[in-house]
């Protein structure tokens, strides 16, 4: 497949901004309901963000997201690693956009999926192409993607790492790569009801997180039908390359 002939549309399953039907109680999204945190925060481009597991029985210290960072173009670190990647391009939960703009402007095509109707929307108003859905449900070009990114703790969507791992699995071609920001700490390994809190105090309602350090990836990379190829720390950062398992990989043609 080549760039030229890809045109990533939304899938049948997803929807415009403007007609989805209200949440389900229980099944609050990352930083939504409630107070609605993340549209706030998102609104007004700044702040900080806070995420927080409901019971201190967790042990896990909060997490602080910039905003500012997520709305301001990609850092020259972050263009780096895009532009390291194939495409065509998926970013799981892009926020406003930040690095599907990276890709363009590598010529990579790419596209977005975020369940944030303001994320998505700010995404768009970037010029780039994003839709409004879960990366669980049905996803365009399924089997197809060469590359797809879980970076800024994206990897605790949904609250189970091992599950995003098989839906990454199905998405990506089978010479795919997966590049994942893993937690600071090696050791984390941890999947809880969290909430989201802004600079005001506003909360949202609990929703399903994960955390993991590069340990528990590793662990759960190799059950999930893929295998962990490279890792790379920088600025306190600490990010992972995954390559479907060898047993997966397409054979390679003898030349003799
Ligand atoms: C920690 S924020 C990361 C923000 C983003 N990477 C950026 O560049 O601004 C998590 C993002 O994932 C999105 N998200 C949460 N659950 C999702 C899901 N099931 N499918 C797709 N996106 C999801 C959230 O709406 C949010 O934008």
């Amino acid at each position: 497949m080549t760039q030229a002939i890809f045109m990533p549309a939304p899938a049948a399953g997803a929807q415009p901004l403007s007609s989805l039907p209200p949440r389900v109680p229980g099944t609050a999204l990352f930083g939504q309901g409630s107070s609605e945190p993340y549209a706030r925060a998102l609104g007004r481009k700044q702040g900080s963000l806070t995420l927080r597991p409901v019971s201190a029985d967790y042990g896990l210290a909060p997490v602080t997201f910039t905003v500012d960072s997520w709305c301001a173009p990609a850092t020259i670190l972050e263009r780096s690693l895009v532009a390291g990647l194939s495409g065509p391009l998926l970013d799981i939960g892009c926020g406003p956009g930040r690095l599907l703009a990276a890709a363009a402007s590598f010529g990579i095509t790419a596209m977005g999926l975020d369940t944030s109707t303001q994320a998505v929307q700010q995404a768009l108003d970037r010029g780039t192409r994003a839709v409004r859905q879960s990366v669980f449900e049905t996803v365009s070009h399924t089997g197809r993607w060469r590359s797809a990114v879980l970076l800024d703790g994206n990897i605790g969507i949904d609250g189970s790492v091992s599950a995003l791992l098989r839906r990454s699995r199905e998405l990506l071609s089978p010479d795919g790569t997966l590049l994942v920001e893993v937690d600071p700490d090696d050791d984390v390994d941890a999947a809880f009801q969290a909430v989201l809190e802004d600079d005001d105090g506003k909360v949202s309602e609990p929703f399903r997180w994960a955390r993991a350090g590069r340990t528990a990836l590793a662990a759960r990379a190799g059950a999930s039908g893929w295998e962990l190829s490279a890792t790379r720390r920088a600025q306190g950062r600490v990010f992972c390359w995954l390559n479907p398992a060898r047993a997966n990989r397409p054979a390679r043609r003898s030349s003799r």
